[in-house]
């Protein structure tokens, strides 16, 4: 369990993407002491309404700021006791499009985060990382475990790997207080919808075909994102410096199971789906073995599958506007490019 009652002033990057606005919620809702700066660069993944009712509240302060701009860093992260680094560009697809975003954010990002965080005595620093360091596991393999070889496949998985890598050497190189998390697939409200869940919704709600690459028989280990933020809130607390924690969803699921089972929930007739020219390099099978995180830090995921997708429906169902707002513009180039060819 947390101990609510202490204060402390915490830098949260990437707090306006899908991960860092549901952690921010779930932080004001239950640590009342705790001061958030909320640094993130508004790219089209991060947006403002998704943190819509928290302007005035006085836990709270959001900076524009880019994680490579060492002065605005080191400028919003003065005074801060810790640093939960989620800003990251985080889409498969777009990074295979042009990595050289993956490359700055995501590495050069995190190398001056982790020199800002050095130079002012921050006292613990979590890096939140994904299972797709991992590679691509075979059907029968166990789960990947904390020591599994890094055997990244797309350029974001290749560029988290090395962020994960350079958080590692501070810590061996200068003693910085460091830990890593590494997470199996989210889904959950104010998810961006170019990911499979909250695309799959909003093209069904408009009856429009669900893109499924391959034979769809690739399988994720889906974790409500509420569960991996309370994860992510233990790692912090709790985690031994330099180490690494698993945190996954204790629910594998093959593309096509999935996706059936989302359209029963809204309703709409599998004849929606259109098996489309498969990603390059895709990852089979993505599981997680998080016993080490249960064992040392008592963490384990709470949300059933059936609650968590109920949910995620409902709420999508219920914020049609939100939806609309984020998927004006450019994201409507990103689509035509993705999938327009496909
Ligand atoms: P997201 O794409 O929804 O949000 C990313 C946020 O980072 C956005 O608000 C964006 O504006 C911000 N950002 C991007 N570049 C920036 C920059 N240069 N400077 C400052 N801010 C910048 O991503 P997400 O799905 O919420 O993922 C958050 C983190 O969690 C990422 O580090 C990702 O690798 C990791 N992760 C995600 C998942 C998942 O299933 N979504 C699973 C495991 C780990
Ligand atoms: O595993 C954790 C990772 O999960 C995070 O690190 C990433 O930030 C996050 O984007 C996610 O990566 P994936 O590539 O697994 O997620 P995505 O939602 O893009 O795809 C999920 C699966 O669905 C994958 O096998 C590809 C497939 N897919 C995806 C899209 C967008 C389709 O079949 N059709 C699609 O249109």
């Amino acid at each position: 369990m947390l101990n609510v009652t202490e204060r402390k002033k915490v830098m949260i990057t990437g707090g306006a993407g899908f991960i860092g606005s549901n952690l921010i919620r779930l932080i004001i809702e239950e640590l009342p002491n705790w001061e958030i700066v909320n640094f993130d660069a508004l790219t089209y993944a991060g947006n403002l309404t998704s943190l819509a009712g928290l302007e005035e509240n006085p836990q709270y302060r959001f900076v524009k700021g880019d994680v490579t701009d060492s002065k605005a860093v080191l400028d919003a992260m003065q005074g801060c006791w810790g640093v939960m680094h989620l800003a990251a560009e985080s889409h498969v697809d777009r990074s295979i499009l042009d990595a050289s975003p993956f490359l700055k954010t995501n590495i050069i990002g995190t190398q001056v985060m982790l020199d800002a965080a050095r130079s002012l005595g921050i006292q613990r620093f979590l890096q939140v990382s994904t299972d797709e360091v991992y590679g691509s596991l075979q059907p029968d393999a166990h789960p990947f475990t904390e020591d599994h070889h890094l055997k990244p496949n797309s350029p974001y998985a290749a560029s988290k790997a090395s962020a994960d890598l350079l958080v590692r050497s501070y810590y061996k190189t200068y003693g910085l207080p460091v830990v890593i998390s590494r997470c199996s697939n989210n889904y959950g409200p104010y998810q961006f919808p170019e990911k499979l869940i909250p695309l799959l919704i909003s093209n069904a709600l408009n009856d429009k075909p669900i893109p499924v690459y391959g034979d769809g028989m690739q399988v994720r280990d889906w974790i409500y994102v509420d569960d991996h933020n309370r994860g992510l809130l233990e790692v912090l607390e709790k985690g031994k410096p330099g180490e690494i924690y698993n945190l996954g969803g204790k629910h594998e699921l093959p593309n096509l199971m999935l996706i059936k089972h989302l359209l029963d929930l809204l309703g709409k007739s599998e004849s929606l789906i259109t098996f489309v020219k498969d990603r390059p390099g895709h990852d089979r099978r993505y599981a997680m073995d998080w016993s080490k995180t249960e064992r040392e830090l008592g963490w384990c995921p709470k949300f059933d599958f059936e609650e968590g997708s109920r949910r995620t429906v409902d709420w999508y169902m219920n914020n049609t506007k939100w939806v609309n707002q984020v998927t004006s513009g450019s994201y409507r180039d990103y689509y035509e490019l993705q999938y327009g060819a496909r």
